[in-house]
This record gives C-alpha cells, structure tokens and sequence, in this order.
C-alpha cells in the first residue's frame, strides 16, 4: 500500500539518532504524543528549533518534515536532528523500507510558505510535507498553521482562497506577527509558541 494511502507515517523501528541535549526518560517516551513539524523555505525557518524545544517542552515528542527547498540552507538541519534524535523527512521512503516516524497526534507548519500553502490548499502533494499536510485533515488530529508570508503576496487571490478552503477543512491558522512591535520598532518576533497553544484550543 502506498504511502499516501496508508497516511500514517507508522514505524516498527524508528531511526533514532543520538540526543545528548535531552536527559532520557525511556519510560515515558513510549507514551508521548507525537507532533509533526512541517518546515518551509521561509527566513524565519532558521528559529524552527525555537518551536521544537518549547514543543518538547510541553511533552510533544517531535518529527521534522522540511520541503526540498527548506533543506537547502533554510535552517540547521544536523542541530534540529540532534534535538529531536531522528533523520529529517524530505524524500519518500523507498518502498519497503521501515517508516520512520509514528502515526501523528497532531500537526504544525511553521513557517508555512505562500507555495506551500496553495499547493497543500489545491492537492497537488509534490513533496513528501504537501503530501504529508494533504493527508494529516483526513487522519482527524489537529493542524495548526503559522503562514510567513508578505502583505503584497498574502493579497493574492489564489491564497485568499487557499485560506478558507483549508480552514472549511479545519485547520487552524495564527498570526505569528500579531502583538506588540519589536524591539526596535519593526516587526515582532516570530511567535513560535502560537502554533502550539492553537493544538491546545479545544
Ligand atoms: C531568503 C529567502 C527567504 C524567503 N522567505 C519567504 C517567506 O518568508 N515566505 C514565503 O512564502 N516565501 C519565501 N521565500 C520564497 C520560497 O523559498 C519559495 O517560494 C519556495 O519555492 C518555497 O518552497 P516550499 O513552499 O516548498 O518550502 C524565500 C526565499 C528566500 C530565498
């Protein structure tokens, strides 16, 4: 059966790497839920690891899925593999190898991307993250979604409409920029945590 229609991403053996920052709790790690994070190629991807230490902080074990784009230069991807102990997933498994991670519990995509958005919105999965996102409504866990895209860009039609298909399906989207200004006087700080107190909304 293909990935796709499988859906879940099950494991009998995950690949586990070494996570010397974390102190072990064999006992519970059985029992964690566990969260997708969906990396695009936005700027802001280079804070990821932000968002996966507040989600281990809050007892979410984590798996990282990047597209194609996002893994060429977009953030640290040996630091976000040291802190989650598995391989990021970009490519397709080849057939029968083991899936790596398990099934989700829930979802995140930050930063989510303008091409990302409209092609998950659309079903176009050409990347193992879209294909990943197009699948993860249908499996009934939570999908939460902190977009990084520009005003000139976010006043596009297509991703005005991108939007409310993918809310009617019920994802659940946060501004990370929404509050007070920076330090400086700009833009605030990506809100990280935001995606994560969006899966905590009942
Ligand atoms: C330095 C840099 C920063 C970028 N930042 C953004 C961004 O914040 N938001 C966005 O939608 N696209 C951004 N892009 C463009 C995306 O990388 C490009 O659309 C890419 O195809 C997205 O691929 P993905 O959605 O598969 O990750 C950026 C590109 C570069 C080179």
């Amino acid at each position: 059966m293909s990935e796709q229609v499988r859906g879940a991403e099950e494991s009998e053996k995950p690949a586990r790497l070494e996570r010397p920052a974390r102190r072990e709790k064999p006992e519970r790690a059985q029992k964690q839920p566990f969260l997708y994070v969906v990396v695009c190629a936005a700027g802001v991807a280079c804070g990821v690891s932000k968002l996966i230490t507040a989600a281990q902080e809050r007892d979410w074990e984590v798996g990282v899925f990047a597209t194609p784009v996002a893994m060429d230069g977009f953030f640290d991807t040996a630091a976000v593999e040291a802190r989650t102990g598995r391989p990021i997933r970009s490519a397709w498994r080849r057939p029968g190898d083991p899936r790596p991670f398990p099934a989700p519990d829930a979802v995140v995509v930050a930063p989510a991307t303008f091409n990302t958005v409209n092609k998950w919105a659309a079903g176009l999965a050409d990347t193992l993250a879209v294909a990943t996102l197009c699948e993860a409504c249908g499996l009934g866990v939570p999908v939460a979604v902190l977009p990084c895209v520009a005003d000139a860009l976010a006043s596009h039609p297509a991703y005005r409409e991108s939007l409310t298909r993918l809310r009617g399906m019920g994802v659940r989207f946060g501004d990370p920029y929404a509050g007070a200004a920076g330090k400086d006087g700009g833009r605030p700080e990506f809100a990280w945590e935001r995606a994560l107190d969006l899966l905590e909304r009942p």
